[in-house]
């Protein structure tokens, strides 16, 4: 068993563990596409809307035509188009509170008012979602119903029925974002907003959690206008994405490696989740929170907030992120006083033995 004894724990950043990355795989499958038939053209210029055998598998995953998919450099660049497109100055745009934070960021610097809907442990609060709709309809609201990050919250059924029939009566997109969705480790799945209704419904995802992030292989799936408008700015942005690496994702998957390298991601961060939940029970008993099936993420909202908590915690070798960097703005301006109670605790790239004795840290310096 590993010791763990006084060096830094790092819970800031969700990241893949870096034994997972699949680098021998990958090198196999670039050799094989660069020196394939389509060696040449993925060194050129061209699919702007991303390569096209690439746009066509992730179709089918997604049951549209090819002309429905957008391929880019990493779905946060596809998020920054996107909402280049979408957001005018002074645009409401919802999130669920807490939300990713780039994300929140990206959205504020198209100008948009980013409102936070409290986040509950099957999805947001659908009450105070109304009411923020009341008082204005959004561009578009920003969910990761799976696993989502930063909570680790996955949203119920009923939920996601709620929030389709409410962008359909008031007519704003609901943009969803699903990094995490297939890194499920027990249970079964909710439907994707757009299997409820594909017409309100912009699907964004990527391969970062799931092969490499820096690979750069993203995608949005959506209606067929709005896609072909993407990939007109898309080709104005960047001119061309990088072809090599949506070429080797799709012989990554033609050689199986996908649903193998799925396996053996699960297989090692499955007990990592199992050791965070447990160490939480353990250590933390009084602060409850959402127990995930999958992802990346568990987060806990301290009853009280901690003053200096990043700091102390340091001193400890505990390394965490600014919960309120995770905050937007509230309906009722509760976020900052949230913000200082929240830490996410991103489990996969740390060892079952860090884990625990990174949560023993964490309670022991709340408790100072
Ligand atoms: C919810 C969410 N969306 C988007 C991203 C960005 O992913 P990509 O590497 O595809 O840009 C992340 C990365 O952590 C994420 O957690």
């Amino acid at each position: 068993m590993q010791q763990v004894g006084s060096e830094q724990i790092v819970f800031t950043r969700g990241v893949p563990a870096v034994e997972a990355l699949p680098n021998a795989l990958i090198s196999e499958c670039m050799q094989a596409v660069l020196e394939g038939p389509d060696g040449r053209s993925i060194l050129q210029y061209g699919h702007n809307g991303g390569y096209l055998p690439l746009r066509r598998l992730i179709g089918e995953q997604y049951g549209v035509e090819a002309d429905q998919v957008l391929v880019g450099n990493g779905s946060l660049h596809l998020q920054d188009i996107l909402t280049g497109m979408l957001i005018k100055p002074g645009d409401v745009i919802l999130t669920e509170q807490p939300s990713y934070d780039r994300a929140i960021k990206t959205f504020r610097r198209r100008g948009a008012k980013v409102i936070g809907i409290p986040l509950e442990h099957d999805g947001v609060n659908l009450e105070l979602l109304e009411e923020a709709i009341a008082r204005k309809v959004p561009t578009f609201m920003y969910v990761i119903p799976d696993f989502q990050n930063p909570a680790g919250v996955t949203t119920s059924a009923a939920k996601r029925q709620a929030l389709v029939d409410l962008a359909e009566r008031y007519g704003f997109w609901l943009v969803e974002d699903v990094p995490y969705r297939t890194l499920r480790y027990s249970g079964e799945a909710a439907p994707l907003l757009r299997d409820l209704n594909p017409k309100r419904v912009i699907t964004v995802s990527s391969y970062s959690k799931l092969i490499s992030p820096a690979l750069r292989v993203g995608y949005l799936v959506g209606p067929r206008d709005l896609v072909k408008q993407l990939v007109g700015l898309a080709e104005d942005t960047i001119l061309c994405p990088v072809l090599p690496a949506q070429a080797a994702v799709v012989e990554f998957h033609k050689r199986d490696y996908f649903a193998s390298n799925l396996a053996s991601l699960k297989q090692l961060y499955a007990p990592r989740l199992q050791a965070i939940v447990q160490a939480l029970k353990t250590h933390l008993p009084d602060v409850p929170f959402a127990e995930p099936e999958g992802g990346f993420f568990v987060s806990v909202m301290l009853p009280t907030a901690s003053p200096n908590l990043l700091a102390r915690a340091k001193e400890t070798g505990l390394v965490l992120t600014d919960g309120r960097a995770f905050f937007a703005d509230s309906l009722d301006g509760s976020g900052e006083d949230q913000g200082e109670r929240f830490v996410r605790l991103p489990f996969c790239a740390l060892t079952p033995e860090e884990i625990e004795e990174g949560v023993k840290r964490l309670a022991a310096v709340i408790e100072q």
